[in-house]
């Protein structure tokens, strides 16, 4: 066909496409208005999905990594959207205002409560699948990285570049840019370099009113804002700038496992005062998980001190021998390899091929269909008894799938102020406590069964761990400290879980809301609200 008689069909196609009529539902609205907005139809119209559509459910199911979010009654988007240009997602929000419908977000899609694809009002998907690319400026130390790329090409692609550069980020590289930086990011290099919100130079960026802004058009407030205040709150992000930091051409790993018969809750005690103080070169952590007992087959924990070093075993060993000699570290414990290479290694994959990390299907063991996450930080050390309540819960049967895992703070942590992005966890804190609960088995009763056992446990470690308020990390959302109401956001509701994530900066971050999205278009159950009265 030529193409002046392709380009005369459009109108028609996306006719039927959009159809239209007076008593039309609102996506139908939303269609027909994209249709008219779109400066060209025919590209838009091949990034549109409804469920009408036969790809609709297997680019939904894509990012849906969580199986919690995708039984049949979680609701599903009216409309999925896939942008390729800036003007389909101008076009979108601009729709989506005016026809009532909320927008979600969706970058890597791994938002711990499904919050960036399922919605309990009508709305639509934008899906940033096809804004992934990532240019890597060796010279300036500095890459440009759009927010549907995942922390593994991102890597990949440093790695490509030079084994001496790198980027403070997860080790988990199937997570997206754009949801990872929005609630601040922390990784393998945090306590040398800080979050990955504190490496973050410029931001290309659409608000409420479609427009295209960067830092210096968005001002330092906004700038603040989204670099730690959490997705979904204050518009999109398209793409970050960001600063790579220098690492050594090898690093060192380790892994040490201890049982509780082999003394593990006073290794456990102890690194609690060790770990914090060690070099920030050091990213410390342990894991903890239930296994039968290989002396009498009963449940038993197993404590993984796990860690990675910005140096040589050489150096290491010294100082391991001088600060945890407890540990009984030794060289074979030990292996060299490149940053790229350790993020693999704490994956699981040793000596695999680095192109692992452009593969967006993730599989890890400590990753299970069913997930549910809650968060502490810890101040003061946990008493051993305080410990073994823990580990006493750990391997009750319910917990059979869960890990709980300590990440080690101190380092550059403590020296940057609680003010500097909104993420506040910074000085005081030993470490944080990551609690992944999960499970195998589909159903509403085992997900109550599980979730229940969440609960408890988190109550019972109440007494150990930070309080007023008791802080949470924004990027392990969890709906049970607080939600906002479906439809009206109140400041009162949202200050509950709001200071827990963010302490003082949550008032901040809602001056800042309010004055880029007073009508507050940009929401979910834990977006930052205008200010009462606005
Ligand atoms: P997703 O696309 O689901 O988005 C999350 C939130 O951000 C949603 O509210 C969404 O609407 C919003 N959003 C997404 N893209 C946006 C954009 N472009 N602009 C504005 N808002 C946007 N965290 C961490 O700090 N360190 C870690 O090591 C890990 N490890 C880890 C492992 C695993 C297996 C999981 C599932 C999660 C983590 N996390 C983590 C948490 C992770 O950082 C958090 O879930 C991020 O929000 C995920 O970002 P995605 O883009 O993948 O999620």
């Amino acid at each position: 066909m030529k193409s002046t008689q392709f380009s005369m069909l459009i109108p028609l196609v996306l006719a039927a496409l959009f159809s239209f009529s007076m008593a039309a539902l609102p996506h139908e609205n939303f269609l027909h208005c994209l249709s008219l907005r779109s400066n060209d139809s025919s590209s838009i119209s091949r990034v549109i999905f409804t469920r009408r559509n036969s790809s609709y459910e297997s680019i939904l199911e894509a990012r849906i990594h969580n199986l919690r979010f995708n039984s049949t009654d979680t609701p599903k988007p009216l409309v999925l959207v896939t942008p390729t240009l800036i003007s389909h997602i101008q076009a979108s929000i601009y729709c989506s205002r005016k026809h009532g419908l909320q927008i979600r977000t969706r970058s890597g899609g791994h938002d711990y409560e499904g919050l960036s694809f399922v919605a309990r009002v009508p709305f639509v998907v934008i899906d940033l699948i096809n804004f992934r690319s990532v240019d890597i400026d060796v010279e300036n130390r500095v890459a440009w990285v759009q927010a549907g790329a995942i922390l593994g090409e991102l890597y990949y692609r440093i790695q490509e570049n030079s084994r001496t550069l790198a980027f403070p980020g997860g080790v988990f590289y199937t997570i997206g840019l754009g949801g990872y930086i929005s609630g601040g990011g922390f990784g393998l290099l945090f306590r040398k370099y800080g979050t990955a919100g504190d490496n973050v130079v410029d931001v290309q960026f659409i608000d409420v009113n479609g427009r295209v802004l960067d830092r210096e058009s968005m001002g330092e407030d906004l700038f603040w804002a989204i670099r730690g205040g959490g997705g979904g709150s204050f518009g999109i992000v398209l793409a970050w700038k960001l600063r790579l930091v220098p690492v050594p051409a090898n690093v060192t790993v380790f892994t040490v496992s201890r049982t509780l018969e082999q003394n593990a809750t006073a290794l456990i005690h102890r690194w609690q005062s060790v770990a914090p103080d060690l070099p920030d070169e050091v990213y410390p952590s342990v894991q903890l998980r239930a296994i039968n007992s290989t002396q009498d087959g009963s449940r038993t924990v197993v404590a993984s001190f796990v860690s990675m070093f910005l140096g040589s075993i050489d150096d290491l060993l010294p100082l391991m021998e001088q600060r945890f000699p407890e540990l009984g570290l030794t060289r074979q414990d030990c292996t060299e390899m490149s940053w790229a290479e350790s993020i693999l290694y704490n994956n699981g994959f040793q000596n695999q091929p680095l192109e692992i990390l452009l593969n967006r299907t993730y599989t890890n063991p400590i990753i299970t269909p069913y997930y549910k996450i809650k968060s502490d930080y810890v101040k003061q050390p946990v008493s051993e008894t305080g410990l073994n309540g823990l580990f006493s819960r750990l391997t009750e049967e319910v917990a059979s799938s869960t890990v709980i895992i300590l990440f080690a703070y101190g380092g550059i942590m403590n020296r940057i102020p609680e003010n500097a992005t909104p993420f506040p966890h910074r000085a005081g804190n030993l470490y944080k406590i990551f609690y992944n609960v999960g499970w195998l088995e589909d159903g509403e009763a085992e997900a109550e069964r599980r979730i229940e056992w969440a609960r408890r446990t988190y109550n019972y470690m109440s007494p150990f761990v930070s309080k007023s308020p008791r802080e949470a990390y924004i990027n392990y959302r969890d709906l049970d400290i607080g939600s906002n109401n479906i439809g009206y956001t109140s400041y009162g509701q949202a200050s509950v879980w709001g200071h827990k994530y963010f302490k003082d900066n949550f008032d901040r971050l809602v001056q800042v809301k309010t004055r880029i999205d007073p009508e507050n278009f940009f929401k979910h159950e834990q977006s930052i609200p205008p200010h009462p009265g606005n």
